[in-house]
C-alpha cells in the first residue's frame, strides 16, 4: 500500500444538491467555499497567489525561506508529514532538505490531482514513502492504518484555518491534536489582522482574477445543479469586515433575477447577495488562544516584518 494512492472520498451527488438546494433557499443565500474550487476554479486560485495584491501566499513564503532551519530544529527530523490540501504538493516540498522527514502523505479531496505532483517528488525524494489520500479533510481526520502514528507533522498552510469559523477551526484543530499522540505536532500558516484597504485589495484585485474565481462558482452550481446562473448577470464583492475580523465574499444580482434548478427556484432581487466565503484574520494573541483551545500545549512563532502572517509550530503537548 505504501507508496500507493488511496482514495477515501466518493462524491454523493444527491446529498450535494440537497446541501446546495438548502443554502440557495435560505434567507440569505449562502454556498460552502469548498465549491469554489472545480477544475477552472483550482487553476484561478493558483492565479490569485500570484496576482501583486494577494500578499498571504508570498509572505508565508517568505517566512519560510527565512527561518527554514530554526523551524526545521523546532520539528526535529524523521516525522511523517501530513499535508492538508496539499494542491500540487510545492509547499510541502519546499521543507523536505530541511525536515528530511521519513514519510509523506499528501491529502486532498481528490487523488487525482495529487497524482503527477506525487510522482515527480518520488524521482527527487527516494528515501521518502509517499501515500496520497483522497479523504474529505475537514469531515474527517481517520487516516488508514498505514500511515505511521509515530512522529506526526501536520501540515497546513496558506491561511486555508481562516475559512472556517472561529468555532468550526477550533473543533478542527482538536481533531488534529487528536490525530497526532504526544510526539507530534501541527505546522500551520495564518493571515493577521491588518489595514482594511491592504486586505479589501487582497480579495478585489485589479486584474479581476479573484472575481472570475467568485463567478467561477456560478458555473459549476450549474453543473452540480443543473442551474441557469449566468455569470453577466452577477458581481464580484469582497470587503473586511471588522467587526467579524472576516473577510466576505459575496456575489451580488446586478438586476432582477430568477434562478431555476431541478429542485427549485428562486428570485434574487437586483442588489440580493450570495455569501460565498469568509476569510478570518487574526491577531496573534487569538489564534494563540484557539491553538490552546484545541489542546495544543507548546507553540512557536515566525512572523514577517509588517506583521502581516503568522507560522505556528504547535506541539501536541
Ligand atoms: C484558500 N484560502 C485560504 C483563500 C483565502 O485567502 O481565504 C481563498 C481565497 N479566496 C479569495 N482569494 C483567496
Amino acid at each position: 500500500m505504501h507508496n500507493g494512492f488511496i482514495q477515501l472520498y466518493f462524491p454523493d451527488a444527491d446529498a450535494i444538491r440537497a446541501e446546495l438546494s438548502e443554502g440557495l433557499l435560505a434567507q440569505h443565500a449562502r454556498t460552502s467555499p469548498k465549491y469554489l474550487y472545480d477544475a477552472l476554479g483550482s487553476t484561478l486560485f493558483e492565479a490569485i497567489c500570484k496576482v501583486p495584491e494577494y500578499y498571504p501566499t508570498r509572505t508565508e513564503a517568505a517566512i519560510f525561506d527565512q527561518y527554514l532551519s530554526e523551524i526545521a530544529r523546532s520539528i526535529g527530523r524523521g516525522s511523517t508529514v501530513i499535508d492538508l490540501g496539499a494542491g500540487n504538493c510545492h509547499k510541502a516540498s519546499r521543507l523536505f532538505s530541511a525536515l528530511q522527514p521519513v514519510e509523506y502523505v499528501p491529502v486532498d479531496i481528490s487523488v487525482e490531482f495529487l497524482r503527477d505532483a506525487v510522482n515527480a517528488l518520488r524521482q527527487r525524494f527516494p528515501p521518502i514513502r509517499m501515500t496520497g489520500i483522497g479523504m474529505d479533510f475537514s469531515a474527517s481526520l481517520d487516516l488508514p492504518d498505514d500511515v505511521r502514528r509515530e512522529k506526526r507533522l501536520f501540515f497546513y498552510p496558506g491561511s486555508s484555518i481562516g475559512n472556517f469559523s472561529p468555532d468550526e477551526a477550533a473543533t478542527f484543530l482538536a481533531r488534529i491534536r487528536d490525530a497526532c499522540r504526544n510526539d507530534g505536532g501541527l505546522l500551520i500558516g495564518v493571515d493577521l489582522v491588518k489595514d482594511k484597504a491592504i486586505l479589501d485589495a487582497a480579495y478585489d484585485d485589479s486584474l479581476g482574477v479573484t472575481s472570475a474565481f467568485n463567478l467561477n462558482l456560478l458555473l459549476h452550481l450549474n453543473m452540480l445543479l443543473g442551474a441557469n446562473f449566468d455569470p453577466r448577470d452577477w458581481r464580484h464583492r469582497a470587503y473586511f469586515n471588522q467587526q467579524e475580523s472576516r473577510i466576505e465574499m459575496h456575489l451580488e444580482a446586478c438586476r432582477d433575477i430568477e434562478v431555476r434548478w431541478p429542485q427549485g427556484r428562486r428570485r434574487f432581487a437586483e442588489g440580493e447577495r450570495i455569501h460565498t466565503e469568509c476569510s478570518y484574520k487574526y491577531t496573534p494573541d487569538d489564534f494563540l488562544h484557539l491553538l490552546e483551545r484545541a489542546g495544543f500545549g507548546t507553540v512557536r512563532t515566525w512572523t514577517d516584518e509588517r506583521g502581516w502572517f503568522l507560522v505556528c509550530h504547535a506541539r501536541a503537548v
